[in-house]
């Protein structure tokens, strides 16, 4: 049973660990903040998945979403999240 349960948060600990170096600059705090805001209510979506003008448009569908749920983000967190998917965009 202990033996499952470690096995397990080993996965978990994989699996996060993956998310978070399958993005660019991974390391920098805009990439950190963007896989903490970002992974809440699916998986992570990779910066290349939109070009910008997508991504611009997909950030205000968020914000409605996150508002519906709750979730707030400073203007500021909202800057350096865009900033970061303009940067490595598609
Ligand atoms: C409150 C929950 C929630 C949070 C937090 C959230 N999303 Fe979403 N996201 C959704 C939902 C729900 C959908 C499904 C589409 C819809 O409802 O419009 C979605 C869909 C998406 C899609 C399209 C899915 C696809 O497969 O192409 C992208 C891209 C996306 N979100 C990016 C983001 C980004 C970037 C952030 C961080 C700023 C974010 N999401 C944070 C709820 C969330």
């Amino acid at each position: 049973m202990y033996k499952t349960i470690f096995v397990l948060a080993l996965m978990l600990g994989g699996m996060q660990a993956a998310l978070a170096m399958d993005i660019p600059d991974a390391q920098t705090p805009a990439a950190k903040l963007y896989a903490a805001r970002c992974a809440a209510c699916h998986a992570l979506p990779h910066p290349k998945r939109l070009d910008w003008p997508a991504w611009r448009h997909m950030l205000h569908v968020m914000e409605r979403r996150m508002q519906e749920h709750g979730m707030q983000m400073s203007d500021a967190e909202w800057r350096q999240i865009a900033a970061y998917l303009r940067r490595h965009a598609r």
